[in-house]
């Protein structure tokens, strides 16, 4: 049975899966890597680091397996981040991640001075500090020795698409949150190019996600035990992986995932722009398009408070005395630890607890953490509601959506039954997946995910504890811009 290697270049790992023709995982294999935060609000990685990183997990992964029934290799990568190269392809710079805030300035140029109506007209979205093209102005405004050494621009996986192929090149999802693509017509756009000052030369060739760009180096295929002949398939950004790997492909269809970062993300068969541009409108990996809600943390709010503050990593034994105060606890959380993305796109704003007693328990707080995720998530439903789309249900995925407590605060915050699928592993899934496509296994996106994705479970809402949230979610919703001048003053 021929097999694929399906690569999640994620913020804290990097994860691998090793999928049958058939859909079956038959070898995962990780290893995970730092973020370095060097200022407030910055957030870094080295390039170098997700390579050599991957290329031990691989080994890892291919250990005792069936080497010669390798023919795919595709990803899903973290989104938006810069990754810029020299004439030399030397890696002029840590790669500036998605939820990094630093670009504040220069976001708010794009929006005001190049201004809304021109960057959703020519991008189909508006500027989010997170997305390349401000990286870019930032670049070129502080480091100016740096900008003018740049030969190429990529993205996370793309980069690690270049090592292993030696092709330059992207794919539409992906490159849809560089604010440079005019995702509408699926080319780059003139004038974005012209405003960050750089040339077409720089920019990777765009593809299709499930397209082949190349083969795996021969030195590489060599030292892997692989053969030269595996393909390698562009892959997507990791939401659009995750979309794949969850099934999400049919028009209206909706995913969630509860990652480093949460997104909303709903498929689209034709191209829609929501009137305010709170949501991303970008390509997805089937050929079509997609609306997204991204919050910048999520199970990483649960991270840091259960293993840096409460200093554990017994993560269901925390949540294991939550369920008494489902609906009713009186501790609400913001989540946004690192600023927010949708909807408010406040690179200012931070995390917060409030309603705290000298009764309150531990487990009050850890629960308000999900809670306040889950209605973060809420917001972007309630925006993509207001464009006119619907969501009847959804899919969960990433780290989060394994705990039941999760998933069933999201259910009833949401008033949706959440659906996991058989396979967990959204963007590596998906990424191999799309190594299918490419190979010929399937003939299109549609087909692999309805024969190969199969759902597991449903948590379904239930009508009182849903009339409870809507009210905490009711309250909830007046601490942001009650504290928005306060964020600024920090
Ligand atoms: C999406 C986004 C995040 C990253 C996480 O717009 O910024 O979901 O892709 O890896």
């Amino acid at each position: 049975m021929n097999t694929y290697i399906g690569i999640d270049l994620g913020t804290s790992s990097v994860k691998l899966s090793l999928v049958g023709a058939d859909g079956k995982i038959l070898k995962s294999a990780s290893r995970s890597y730092p973020v370095s935060y060097p200022q407030s609000g910055w957030s870094e990685q080295s390039p170098e680091c997700w390579y050599e990183s991957t290329l031990e997990a691989m080994g890892e992964l291919l250990l005792d397996c069936d080497k010669a029934s390798v023919r795919g290799i595709s990803f899903g990568g973290q989104m938006h981040g810069l990754v810029i190269l020299d004439e030399n392809d030397r890696v002029l710079r840590p790669a500036i991640l998605w939820n990094d805030g630093r670009t504040f300035k220069e976001t708010d140029y794009l929006n005001t001075v190049v201004g809304k109506d021109v960057l959703s007209q020519c991008t189909a979205n508006i500027a989010f500090a997170g997305f390349t093209a401000p990286k870019i102005l930032w670049v070129k405004e502080n480091e100016p020795e740096i900008f003018a050494k740049i030969k190429k621009i990529m993205l996370p996986k793309d980069y690690l698409a270049y090592m292993l192929s030696g092709s330059f090149a992207t794919d539409f999802s992906d490159a849809s949150g560089m604010l440079l693509l005019d995702v509408k017509n699926r080319c780059w756009s003139k004038e974005m190019l012209s405003t960050c000052g750089i040339d077409e030369s720089m920019l990777p060739t765009l593809y299709e996600s499930y397209e082949k760009i190349g083969t795996l180096k021969k030195e590489l295929a060599s030292k892997l035990g692989l053969s030269d002949h595996v393909s390698i398939i562009i892959g997507a950004g990791d939401n659009a992986g995750a979309a794949v790997g969850t099934g999400t492909v049919n028009n209206g269809s909706c995913n969630i995932s509860l990652g480093t970062s949460g997104t909303v993300f709903v498929s689209q068969d034709n191209f829609f722009v929501d009137s305010s541009n709170a949501l991303h409108s970008f390509c997805h990996s089937n050929g079509k398009y997609h609306l997204m809600g991204c919050i910048l943390s999520a199970a990483s709010c649960n991270k840091w408070w259960v293993e840096d503050i409460l200093g554990t990593t017994d993560f269901r034994r925390e949540e294991s005395e939550c369920d008494q105060f489902l609906g009713i606890n009186e501790v609400l959380f913001l989540p946004y630890l690192m600023g927010e993305r949708s909807p408010h796109n406040d690179t200012d704003a931070r995390g917060v607890f409030i309603g705290m007693r000298p009764n309150t328990k531990r487990s009050q707080m850890t629960l308000s953490v999900l809670e306040g995720v889950a209605f973060a998530l809420r917001d972007c439903v309630e925006i993509a509601k207001q464009g006119g789309v619907k969501i009847e249900k959804t899919t969960v995925c990433g780290g989060g959506a394994k705990s039941p407590l999760w998933r069933k605060i999201l259910a009833n915050v949401l008033g949706i039954p959440v659906l996991r699928t058989e396979i967990e592993e959204g963007p590596s899934y998906g990424g191999a997946i799309l190594a299918m496509v490419g190979c010929g296994e399937y003939s299109s996106v549609e087909e692999a995910t309805s024969s190969l994705v199969k759902i597991k479970d449903e948590t379904k809402p239930e009508p009182s504890l849903v009339e409870k949230y809507e009210k905490k979610y009711q309250l909830w919703k007046k601490l942001y811009p009650a504290l928005k001048d306060v964020y600024k003053q920090f």
